[in-house]
């Protein structure tokens, strides 16, 4: 039932999930259809791009009709396609910028491409309706670990970045080592909460004077090295003590800078968004120190956390609000600065 309201349908497929969803008017949620390759990639460790492309193109037909049944709307009803360009796997987003552009070619609807980064924040807006622009955000995913700020619904300048790997993927590594499974975050984020944080002092990365950016790779072979040395010496290793620590080094940097952040941009709002959002650790420091400070902090459910198409078709909404448009010959970029999002 479309009830006059303006319906987007939004495509993601930039990493390991092929995601579709149908939104009214920007931010009500009609479907939100996740098809997780995580099971398959639970098997090799991580995402292995060529298998997760091939399995993008194996389920988005079915994914769209599910999206739509859901949504109780035909293709007729849509006035809107959205869909991720970049940045990620290349061939996996090749495949929703390919299917998205047949549907809006086929139907005859406006086409619109999304930045995934600008997807992460829409998912706040999804969560909570009367979220608005201007805040701080911490982008912390499998691919990003961002301090930005969010001027507008279309315009977010990055303040801070990582300079190697991003936080997820830390967690990732450093879960693989522990012999945890993939994905790591959700496992360490378990795992810590029946270890002492204080266990072990791993080195916390500031960098420079004022610095807004993160380096989380030093963090990762201070681990597999403090295994290494426990290993040769024959000492038992107490992983949840090692999670918690690992953990509790991240948290203080990422925490501290994200609030050091909101402070200084004076918006008041601290938002989440990305992946490492759902972690409970991260949910719970900056909660107490964003009270500290008085900001309010914004943090959107898990499902909103992760990849979804939801947070895509919220953002394309608001780019196609303001007079942009993209073309058929739209492409899928696997880098792709913020500044192109536009
Ligand atoms: O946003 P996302 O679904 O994909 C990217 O855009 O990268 O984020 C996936 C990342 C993975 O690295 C995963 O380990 C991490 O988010 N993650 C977590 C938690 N849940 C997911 N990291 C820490 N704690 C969690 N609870
Ligand atoms: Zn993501």
């Amino acid at each position: 039932m479309k009830n006059n309201k303006f319906l987007t349908m939004a495509f993601e497929s930039s990493c390991d999930e092929t995601a579709i969803a149908i939104l009214a008017d920007g931010r009500e949620v009609l479907s939100n259809v996740i098809s997780s390759q995580i099971d398959i990639f639970k098997n090799y460790g991580g995402v292995v791009p060529e298998i997760a492309a091939r399995h993008h193109l194996e389920n988005i037909n079915e994914v769209v009709d599910e999206a739509l049944k859901k949504a109780d709307v035909t293709m007729e009803d849509i006035d809107l396609i959205a869909v991720t360009e970049g940045p990620g796997l290349v061939g996996a987003l090749l495949i929703g910028v390919a299917t998205a552009k047949a549907v809006a070619f086929a139907c005859d609807k406006p086409i619109i491409g999304v930045h995934h980064i600008m997807g992460h924040v829409a998912a706040n807006y999804i969560e909570f309706p009367q979220l608005e622009p201007p805040f701080t955000a911490l982008i912390a995913s499998g691919g990003h670990t961002n301090i930005a700020e969010v001027k507008n619904y279309t315009e977010v300048e990055i303040i801070g970045g990582t300079r190697d790997d991003a936080i997820g993927e830390a967690y990732d590594k450093v879960a693989r080592v522990l012999g945890l499974g993939y994905p790591g975050g959700p496992k360490i984020d378990k795992i810590a909460k029946e270890g002492n944080p204080d266990a072990i002092h791993f080195k916390r990365v500031f960098l420079e004077k004022d610095s807004m950016d993160f380096s989380f790779s030093g963090l990762k072979t201070a681990v597999l090295n403090h295994l290494n040395i426990a290993k040769q010496k024959g000492e038992e290793i107490n992983r949840a003590d090692v999670a918690a620590s690992f953990q509790q080094a991240v948290m203080d940097v990422v925490t501290e800078k994200a609030v050091q952040a909101a402070k200084e941009m004076g918006h008041g709002k601290l938002v989440l968004a990305g992946g490492v959002a759902s972690n409970s650790a991260l949910r719970a420091i900056l909660k107490k120190k964003c009270d500290e400070e008085q900001i309010k902090l914004y943090v959107p459910s898990p499902i909103l956390c992760t990849d979804n198409g939801a947070m895509i078709g919220c953002a394309g909404y608001y780019k196609y609000k303001e007079g942009q448009r993209s073309g058929l010959d739209m492409d899928a970029h696997a880098n792709m600065p913020l500044s192109k999002a536009k």
